[in-house]
């Protein structure tokens, strides 16, 4: 059913309206935190930035008008575009991804519209480009921001009138042909430094999504790590594995600066190395080195029991603290055997029994 309409031409400020309108309805149509986009591709929105986002796509699908998508790298652009053109009328047609940043400037031109024989040296046949191809679906652009200024200004011309005529041909070619576009360049920037045409950012800005890092939606964190791990632990026919409260602290309170992408790889780590202490230590690199050693420690869990585990509970705890004594004291073994109310030699003991190791920062301070 139809809330709103908008006649074209539009501007963005009657789209958003009209948007931000539906939105409180749509929102009660959303079918949950997780989607199947293609075999081995979801999306997920699970904080409310990503809901408003999602909705946005929903709404966004349904008219023709290309759209930017912006983030830092790891954030979901493409998963974004491949949702928009699974929930527009398109969603049966072809999905292709450009990436504008992977192949050479020359070959790029002949790759998205195509060529006829003789067009240059070794065209030896007549090929289409990915834009006859992809007539009637769906096209990304990624990386826009690394197309060659030359081209941008014909790729302008298709937005325009959505023709075009192949390499080494005067006949013109008319396509139909949803373009998407994402980026994670400095915008202003690369307008100011002739990098991307002012002309054709206007174009393709019609409606822009802005993915906000994972750093701000860490409510999500949760959530994805659920999902993530039960994709993951299928993928690769092992068991599932839970999250520890100290390794979901850990999740929580790291900044993944490489976003989802990163969270992705990190889950893969966990699930084959299987160990929690590990897990833990690669997400505070600097505050302990000896992340690894807590493995030998667990050692004695192999034969199983309730004495095992406590031990090696006792253990870790034992190690955390010292390590921690160790911290404040800068690595002065004789305050932190203080601190911790046991004999110096006693210490020396413990810190050769675990292995703890002092960390890089200390001895470069303690150097200094
Ligand atoms: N909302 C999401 N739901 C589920 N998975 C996601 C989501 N966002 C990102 N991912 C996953 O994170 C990884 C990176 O996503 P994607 O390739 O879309 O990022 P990107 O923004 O295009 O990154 P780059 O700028 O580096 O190309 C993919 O494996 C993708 O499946
Ligand atoms: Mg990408």
């Amino acid at each position: 059913m139809a809330h709103d309409y908008i006649t074209k031409p539009f501007q963005k400020a009657e789209l958003d309206a009209v948007i931000d309108q539906c939105l409180g309805t749509n929102q009660q149509n959303y079918p949950g935190e997780v989607e199947e986009l293609s075999d081995d591709t979801f999306f997920i929105a699970a904080s409310p930035v990503m809901r408003k986002l999602r909705s946005q796509a929903a709404l966004v699908a349904n008219v023709d008008i290309p759209v930017l998508m912006l983030g830092e790298s790891g954030t979901g652009k493409e998963v974004m575009a491949k949702l928009i053109h699974k929930l527009s009328p398109r969603a049966h047609r072809t999905f292709l991804k450009v990436n504008c940043a992977a192949v050479p400037a020359d070959l790029l031109e002949s790759e998205l519209f195509g060529y006829e024989a003789g067009a240059f040296t070794g065209a030896n046949h007549p090929k289409p480009g990915k834009f006859e191809i992809c007539n009637k679906g769906t096209i990304l652009l990624d990386e826009i921001g690394e197309m060659p200024p030359s081209l941008q200004a014909k790729l302008l011309h298709v937005l325009q009138d959505q023709q075009f005529s192949r390499l080494g041909s005067r006949s013109v070619i008319k396509v139909d042909v949803r373009i998407l576009a994402a980026t994670n360049i400095n915008i202003p920037e690369a307008i100011a430094n002739k990098r991307l045409r002012e002309d054709l950012y206007y174009r393709l800005n019609a409606f822009t999504l802005q993915i906000p890092p994972l750093r701000e939606r860490k409510e999500e964190i949760p959530i994805l790590l659920k999902h993530f791990m039960a994709r993951m632990a299928e993928q690769y026919a092992r068991p599932t594995l839970s999250f520890s409260p100290e390794l979901m602290q850990a999740c929580l309170h790291y900044h993944w600066p490489g976003n989802l992408r990163e969270l992705g790889n990190f889950i893969k780590r966990y699930l084959v190395l299987g160990d929690d202490k590990l897990a833990i230590n690669e997400l505070h690199p600097k505050s302990d080195g000896h992340g690894a050693q807590f493995a030998g420690a667990h050692g004695g869990d192999a034969e199983g029991g309730l004495k095992s585990v406590a031990r090696g509970a006792k253990d870790e705890a034992e190690a955390e603290a010292i390590s921690r004594a160790l911290d404040e004291t800068n690595w002065n073994r004789k305050q932190a055997a203080a601190l911790l109310k046991i004999s110096y030699k006693a210490l020396l003991y413990k810190i050769r029994q675990y292995g703890i190791a002092e960390t890089k920062s200390h001895k470069l301070t303690a150097g200094a």
